[in-house]
C-alpha cells in the first residue's frame, strides 16, 4: 500500500472509532446549525479533528482541506488533503446508520489516493491513482451498465438547495420513468463507492462539496467509471453537480437531465 494511502487509511479509522462511540449515546450529542438544513455536531468536529492530527504527525508540511475546520495552509502545497470526516451527518444525528468518513489526497491538484469508511460495516473502500479501487482490500469495478432499463441509480435530494426542487424533481421523473428504482441512502461519499463497488448502476446530485466527491471521484475513476458535470465537463468541483456511472450510463443520464436543467444547473 502506497505510504500515503495508508496514513489516510490510519486517519479513517481514528475518525470512525470516534464517530462509533458517540453513535452509542446519541442523547449525548451536541447539533448546531450551519445554514438552512445544514447541521454540525460536536462529533463531526472531533472526528475531523482526529483526522488531522494523524495525518500531521507523519506530514506536517501538507496542506489540509477539512469541512468543518477549512484551510489549513501548510509549508508544501504541492500536497492538499480533502476530508469530510462524518458525510451523512442527518443520517447521523437521526440514528441511521449510513454515513461514512471521506479523505482524499491530491498531488498538484489531481486525485492521488482516497479512503472512503464506513464504520457500522466495517467496509474500507481504497483506491490508489492508476492503482484501482478496492473494497477491504479486494478489487471492485463500476457496472458497465448501458442502459437506464434494468438499472439502479443513487441520488441525493437538494435538501440545502431547495431552490433546485422543481429542476430537481424533472430530472428525477425523467429518469424514475426509465430506471428499475433509486436510492437516497444519505451519504454522498458512500453513494460514489456504491457505485465504484457496482452496488448501482449510477448517482447523480446537485450542489456537493468538493469533500463530499474527492475521495469518491477517484474510487468511481480507478474502477473504472466516469465522472461528469451535468453537461459532460469537469467543472463538477465548482458547480457540485455531479454524475457518475459507466461512460455509456453516464451518455444516457446526461441526455436525459438536459431539457430541465435550465441556466442555473448547466454547469
Ligand atoms: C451531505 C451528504 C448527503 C448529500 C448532501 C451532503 P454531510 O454531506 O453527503 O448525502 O445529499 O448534499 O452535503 O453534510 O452530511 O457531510
Ligand atoms: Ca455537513
Ligand atoms: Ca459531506
Ligand atoms: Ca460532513
Amino acid at each position: 500500500m502506497h505510504p500515503m494511502l495508508n496514513i489516510a487509511v490510519r486517519s479513517a479509522r481514528a475518525a470512525g472509532k470516534v464517530i462509533l462511540r458517540a453513535f452509542e449515546q446519541l442523547d449525548k450529542i451536541e447539533i448546531e446549525s450551519k445554514g438552512t438544513n445544514d447541521f454540525v455536531t460536536n462529533v463531526d468536529i472531533s472526528a475531523e479533528l482526529a483526522i488531522v492530527e494523524t495525518i500531521q504527525k507523519s506530514y506536517p508540511n501538507h496542506t489540509i482541506i477539512g469541512e468543518e475546520c477549512g484551510l489549513i495552509e501548510g509549508k508544501d502545497s504541492d500536497y492538499q488533503w480533502v476530508i469530510d470526516p462524518l458525510d451523512g451527518t442527518t443520517n447521523f444525528v437521526k440514528g441511521i446508520p449510513h454515513f461514512a468518513v471521506s479523505i482524499a489526497l491530491k498531488v498538484k491538484g489531481k486525485l492521488d489516493q482516497a479512503v472512503i469508511y464506513d464504520p457500522i460495516r466495517g467496509e474500507l473502500f481504497t483506491a490508489s491513482r492508476g492503482k484501482g479501487a478496492q473494497l477491504n482490500g479486494f478489487r471492485i469495478r463500476v457496472k458497465q451498465s448501458k442502459e437506464l432499463n434494468g438499472a439502479v441509480l443513487a441520488t441525493g435530494f437538494p435538501f440545502k438547495h431547495k431552490q433546485h426542487t422543481n429542476a430537481y424533481l424533472e430530472m428525477f421523473k425523467t429518469l424514475f420513468g426509465k430506471t428499475s428504482d433509486m436510492r437516497r441512502a444519505g451519504s454522498a461519499a458512500l453513494d460514489l463507492a456504491y457505485v465504484a463497488a457496482g452496488r448501482v448502476d449510477g448517482y447523480f446530485e446537485i450542489g456537493l462539496k468538493p469533500w463530499d466527491t474527492a475521495a469518491g471521484e477517484l474510487m468511481v475513476i480507478e474502477a473504472g467509471g466516469l465522472v461528469t458535470d451535468f453537461v459532460g465537463g469537469h467543472n463538477h468541483n465548482n458547480s457540485g453537480n455531479i454524475v457518475a456511472s459507466s461512460p455509456r450510463l453516464a451518455k444516457e443520464i446526461l441526455k436525459d437531465i438536459r431539457p430541465h436543467l435550465g441556466e442555473a444547473l448547466s454547469k
